[in-house]
């Protein structure tokens, strides 16, 4: 007990029972003393969206021998509200095999607990739609781009449909929609004019959670200009990753007492969530890939791009302005 059970990982997730801190962890990010920087980032941006977590709460058994516990295995995290708990790992894919392996098991054992793994390559995505803050306009490379994932006339056909959707479900019906600035505006646009029932439109922004940034916690900095009580309202995003800001922005617009509210997104990186989310319009289901173009940005850049495309890993895994003092503690590769 006590000693990694894994001697080929970097990571102690293994460890004995007892060991993990009891005390709830609230707005302690910068208090609790984590083993890596994705670790670290992903507490606050936890705190910045006002999710409630724990660190390293629980150690499961997921061996024995007699009726001695020869291994515990003790994820990284706890989201009380979403009973769910998040491993974080820093291993490169092909290394993760023996961790699936303990999350399989613990799945088995304990078949009532949600757990989520998020990977190397997810951490890099965060990074890239909250993390970096500065702007860089100067580059715009086509060497950037992957792939085309959905062409401009996949988009245009995709979009008439939900308009024709929406058309349906409200017609009779003025509605508003909302879009959150700035990635919706292109698909806002064509979505309103697809739509035949009368619309207003209106907008809000978000402060963003940066390294380094002076944003402490998720608020509105451009509010909506009307009221929206006894309205109905459809909150258009252009894509739903984790879910953090949707669940935010749901809450604050709920409270305003709309008659109705739904949710329309472009995109879904359905395998991204970590709060649940209902979506009642979707574009695509798109994979775990990080996307610009039509709207989106990495950077502030390729948002003019007609169609939607994945960026190359390397350009989002190697920012360039990353500085020291924005990330305290090395990478922690593999
Ligand atoms: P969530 O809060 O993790 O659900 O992420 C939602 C926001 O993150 C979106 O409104 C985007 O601004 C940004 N985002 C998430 N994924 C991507 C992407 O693949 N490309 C560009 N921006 C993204
Ligand atoms: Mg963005």
């Amino acid at each position: 007990m006590g000693e990694r059970s894994d001697p080929g990982e970097e990571e102690a997730d293994t460890m004995p029972i007892g060991d993990g801190d009891e005390d709830f962890v609230d707005s302690l990010a910068g208090e609790t003393a984590f083993v890596n920087p994705m670790e670290v980032e992903f507490a606050r941006l936890l705190d910045f969206y006002h999710i409630p977590w724990l660190y390293e709460p629980t150690s499961f058994a997921l061996n024995w021998s007699g009726d001695q516990v020869s291994e515990m295995f003790t994820p990284d995290f706890y989201l009380p509200d979403q009973d769910l708990y998040v491993e974080l790992t820093t291993m490169r894919q092909r290394l993760v095999t023996r961790k699936h392996r303990k999350l399989r098991r613990l799945r088995d054992l304990y078949p009532t607990i949600n757990v989520r793994l998020l990977y190397n390559r997810d951490y890099h995505q965060l990074l890239a739609a909250y993390g970096y803050g500065a702007v860089e306009i100067a580059s715009l490379r086509e060497e950037d781009i992957e792939r085309i994932l959905v062409s401009r006339d996949e988009l245009a056909a995709r979009v008439a449909q939900l308009g024709e959707q929406i058309s349906r479900d409200y017609a009779g019906r003025p509605v508003v929609l909302i879009g959150v600035l700035k990635g919706v505006t292109f698909f806002l646009a064509d979505l309103a004019r697809a739509i035949t029932s009368a619309v207003a439109i209106d907008f809000l922004a978000l402060a963003r959670p940066a390294r380094g940034g002076s944003e402490r916690a998720v608020r509105i900095v451009k509010d909506l200009d009307r009221d929206i009580a006894g309205m109905h309202v459809i909150l258009v995003e252009d894509v739903v990753n984790t879910g953090l800001t949707l669940d935010f922005l749901l809450k604050a617009l709920r409270a305003r007492g709309p008659a109705t509210l739904t949710v329309c997104t472009l995109l879904d990186k359905a395998e991204q969530r970590i709060v649940p989310v209902p979506l009642d319009y979707t574009g695509f289901v798109i994979p775990d890939e990080f996307v610009v173009g039509y709207g989106l940005d990495y950077r502030e850049l390729h948002r003019n791009l007609p169609f939607l495309a994945i960026l190359k890993r390397q350009v989002y895994t190697t920012p360039p302005l990353v500085t020291a003092t924005a990330l305290p503690l090395p990478f922690a590769e593999s």
